[in-house]
């Protein structure tokens, strides 16, 4: 069982500028709830109970204003730094001693992902024992994702970085599960040519070897990705037309916790009072 999940919540935030200029992508709002609530409720929904969360140096307090540390939550959340946004692998070398023996799981700090069965294919990946596993989803533009081509037993074939020709339309999303050879892998990667290890190239490692396995987000399901100001938005939209149509949230913490026999009511009395009197302690109101 892979019980450990990082969070990779730093990054230059550059296509977002100025937005970004103060404060971390992930810190700002889609509808109704901070970026960093949407990836922290996918490692929930796995039953991933210790998390750590990974910012930019000299962010932790920041963060910590809104998720002090988990105790509310049931979970335990750990902080760490990274002095600079040089490439997603560097995960597993910040997280080391966290991961210690474990297999871990990680997942993108602007990633977004909703949809029916994916707590279910969620805690089958989270059974992973040896390889590593992603999540892909299908997109019409592969040329601007990392993509995967997978045979008949989902497991992956062949990986290539914004293919210029289409032998593929899976997109590599930024859900990642992983046996514990990550941290040494990790460790042999060099920086390309922009100065940055890559993620395709560590799964390239398990990839020849011929350990490299997918999960499938299928049509009814939704990825987005909230790195540009479009996409951003994009999502905002997609929860608030969820949201408002159903009566339920996406992505409340608390909601998750309580249906993971996690928390008590009593919690949920403490994060009312923390939140104030706004719409998100309203909802939590409701769960009483
Ligand atoms: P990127 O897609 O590289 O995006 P970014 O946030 O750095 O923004 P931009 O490209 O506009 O400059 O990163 C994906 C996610 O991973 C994002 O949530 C930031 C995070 N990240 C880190 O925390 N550390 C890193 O070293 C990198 C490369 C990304």
């Amino acid at each position: 069982m892979i019980n450990k999940g990082i969070i990779l919540a730093g990054g230059s935030g550059k296509r977002m500028s100025p937005l970004t200029k103060a404060v971390n992508k992930q810190l700002l709002p889609i509808y109704d709830k901070p970026l960093i609530y949407y990836p922290l409720s996918i490692l929930m929904l796995s039953k991933i109970k210790n998390i750590l969360i990974i910012v930019n140096k000299g962010q932790v307090e920041q963060y910590k204003k809104i998720i002090p540390n988990g105790k509310n939550l049931g979970i335990k959340i750990t902080y760490a730094e990274q002095d600079k946004p040089s490439g997603l692998p560097e995960a597993f070398k910040i997280g080391e001693k966290f991961i210690g023996k474990s297999n871990v799981s990680l997942i993108l700090g602007d990633n977004f992902f909703y949809g029916q069965s994916l707590t279910k294919n969620l805690i089958n990946c989270t059974k992973l024992k040896n390889g590593a596993r992603v999540f892909l989803n299908q997109v019409k533009n592969p040329e601007l994702f990392g993509v995967a081509k997978i045979n008949e037993r989902k497991k992956i074939t062949k990986i290539v970085e914004k293919p210029k020709e289409k032998f593929s339309n899976y997109a590599i999303t930024g859900l990642y599960f992983f046996d514990n050879k990550v941290i040494k892998y990790s460790k042999e990667l060099k920086p390309s040519k922009r100065n940055e290890t890559e993620i395709t190239d560590l799964l390239k490692k398990y990839l020849s070897k011929n350990q490299l396995s997918a999960e499938i987000i299928g049509r009814g399901g939704a990825w987005l990705d909230t790195g540009s100001i479009e996409s951003f938005y994009e999502t905002t939209n997609f929860v608030s037309t969820i949201e408002k149509r159903q009566g339920f949230k996406i992505a409340c913490l608390e909601e998750i916790s309580l249906l993971n026999k996690w928390i008590s009511k009593k919690h949920i009395k403490k994060q009312i009072v923390f939140y104030g009197n706004c719409g998100y302690s309203s909802y939590l109101k409701k769960l009483l």
